[in-house]
């Protein structure tokens, strides 16, 4: 989390720096900062959001084309003005802007204030700025060497950039365990966490490694070394994305363009990879494994909140489909049980910003113990996808709403041709049966338009219930794991309590706490099973539950007992839940936006979670 940015050139900095750091809003917005340097170093920082930053800026002291920005979310210390980034260090000279975390940062601090040094914050980096001056000081050396140094004596993940007040010429970045990305411009750099602040620029970039640095000068020259001191040759790359696809289009927030957007990133996830007519899938990023990949005695798949919801999808249809074992782990969970992991596991990580602390920590341990990594990943470049042997992007384009929406569609549908393609390999499906999931995946963007055109009668129901206390979402099947993200989204913005279940499961607990108070969202489109969820919508009835109910057209059974009736056009089962989704999603937006929350920058989120 946290988003950095950096500039150096003959354009003025702070435009640039805090366009860029909204841009990086979504990685965190308990604060902001800048640091510009001309001659001074002009420090601003605000708690709140970069808006609240530029209301204390003094314009007059802005005249740079030199600076850092920071938009923080909070780890260590409270998310107040002393704790903003950028941190100055003791001697006034250096400025860094922190994304990570210094796991041994108290030790470190204990040391420098016996060596005369005083805090004004809680953060572990300040004391890395601290530390890299007292390096420098020490070693009487170069700052980049300080910061090479200096780096070599922390533990945990950083991605820094740091602005020397006696060198305007010069930016040092640095990362391990959080992205960075350099653009490359005419006689100009920009240095960020994503490529977001970069792209109206420059579609040049060069991602830094793992445990690398940089130097960059404003001549143009730069060189990017290990922190083990060795030359790196840079790989410039070139951005695919387009600046309009990161601005709002016409919505008024993100989390409903990404909604929408949905038909068209399921079209963009599936292009290429798949022909109903013809039969065919094509993953190119499996190819070169798919042996092994089929033979795995074994899938587990690891991720974090909607990615892990997408993963359970995938062990349904990997089961149904292809018939090989399927475990889903919370990728917290899985790397800190000591897992039974051989060379005969598949592990799939899920993650659409690929940056997920958590996720990679679970998926080194896998490859530690030499099981096939296989990425899913949405941002091109990203850590994960980096790290795995073999993966596929989903092409979703920039998801910058907090809340995950089309990242989840275009995971399931990636999944539905990934769990094919195994069946195809292990020859457990049938021609007829592949053509008709394929032609039907096909028509799912056009399904998911209709259902989004179900927009204003699910605005009504949010508006009876805008003002409920809890929720309960019941799903059975391939719409279980739908329940599941329909309550995350609820909760994650309108800050409803909402709990996703099997439906069957309720019985065992939740019941207890229907009454008229209670709305519940079920998942009724399965066509197994039916007759078993007519019987658990009765059971809430029963006990004066509001029923709310997604169902197939022209379904009459529900349509007898529930309060509101959501009809979404029928498909496959194993695809229902790339329909199912779209009205739970809508539902929480329309019940956030009428409570006036923030969707796209709800309370204590922060969309890539680099720590774990
Ligand atoms: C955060 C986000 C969620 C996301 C989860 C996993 O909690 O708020 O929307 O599902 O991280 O992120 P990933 O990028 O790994 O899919």
């Amino acid at each position: 989390m946290c988003g950095i940015v950096g500039y150096i050139g003959s354009k003025q900095a702070y435009p640039v720096i805090i366009k860029g750091l909204k841009r990086l809003e979504y990685r965190g917005y308990d604060s902001a900062g800048i640091a510009l340097l001309n001659g001074d170093m002009n420090v601003f920082k605000k708690a709140g959001k970069v808006s609240d930053l530029e209301t204390v800026v003094d314009e007059a002291r802005t005249h740079a084309t030199i600076g850092i920005g920071h938009t923080r979310w909070a780890t260590h210390g409270e998310p107040n003005d002393r704790n903003a980034h950028p941190h100055i260090s003791h001697s006034g000279s250096l400025a860094i802007i922190h994304n990570g975390i210094i796991e041994n940062y108290a030790a470190i601090k204990e040391l420098l204030i016996s060596r005369g040094y005083i805090f004004h914050s809680d953060t572990d980096t300040e004391v890395l700025v601290n530390l890299i001056e007292e390096v420098q000081k020490k070693e009487n050396t170069s700052l980049d060497n300080a910061v090479r140094i200096a780096l070599n004596q922390v533990v945990g993940a950083y991605a820094i950039v740091v602005l020397n007040k006696s060198n305007p010429n010069q930016l040092i970045a640095a990362r391990k365990g959080s992205p960075l990305v350099i653009g490359i411009g005419e006689d100009e750099f920009f240095i960020a966490s994503d490529a977001s602040p970069i792209i109206e620029y420059t579609k040049n970039v060069v991602y830094l490694d793992e445990q690398e640095y940089a130097v960059i000068n404003r001549d143009g020259n730069y060189q990017i070394r290990t922190l083990g001191n060795v030359e790196k040759s840079p790989e410039i790359k070139k951005l695919e994305f387009t600046i309009e696809t990161i601005e709002k289009g016409g919505f008024e927030h993100f989390m409903l363009k990404e909604i929408y957007e949905q038909p068209k990133a399921i079209e963009d996830s599936l292009r290429g990879r798949m022909n109903a007519a013809q039969g065919w899938i094509k993953l190119g990023g499996i190819n070169e494994y798919i042996n092994r990949i089929a033979n795995a005695e074994r899938f587990i798949v690891t991720a974090c909140g909607t990615s892990w919801h997408s993963g359970l999808i995938g062990e349904y249809m990997i089961e149904d489909l292809a018939r090989i074992p399927v475990e889903v782990e919370y990728a917290s969970e899985f790397r800190y049980r000591n897992p039974i992991i051989t060379e005969h596991d598949v592990v799939i990580a899920i993650s659409q910003s690929g940056e997920t602390a958590d996720t990679l920590a679970a998926i080194n341990l896998a490859k530690e113990r030499q099981a096939l990594i296989y990425g899913i990943c949405n941002v091109i470049g990203s850590s994960i996808a980096r790290v795995s042997h073999a993966g596929s992007y989903t092409h979703a384009g920039p998801e910058i709403g907090v809340a995950s929406t089309k990242a989840f569609s275009t995971q399931v549908s990636l999944i539905t041709l990934i769990a094919l393609r195994m069946a195809e390999a292990k020859g457990t499906i049938s021609t007829s049966k592949m053509r008709e999931i394929l032609y039907e995946l096909e028509n799912i963007p056009r399904k998911i338009e209709e259902t989004l055109q179900l927009d204003a009668q699910i605005k009504e129901i949010a508006a009876i219930y805008k003002n409920a206390t809890n929720f309960l979402y019941l799903g059975r099947g391939y719409n279980f794991p739908v329940a599941l993200e329909g309550a995350l989204k609820l909760k994650e913005i309108s800050y409803i309590h909402a709990e996703g279940y099997p439906a069957a499961e309720m019985k065992h607990g939740p019941i207890a706490l229907i009454d008229e108070n209670m709305p519940v969202v079920f998942l009724a489109t399965n066509k197994s099973a039916y007759e078993k969820i007519v019987s658990n919508v009765q059971e809430v009835k029963a006990r004066k539950g509001k029923i709310i109910a997604v169902v197939t057209k022209g379904d009459t059974q529900i349509r007898e007992l529930a309060d509101h009736i959501i009809e979404v056009p029928e498909t496959e089962e194993i695809l229902s839940p790339l329909i199912t989704i779209v009205p739970l999603q809508l539902l929480a937006y329309h019940i956030a936006i009428m409570r006036g929350c923030n969707v796209d920058q709800p309370r204590n989120l922060a969309k890539s979670v680099t720590v774990e």
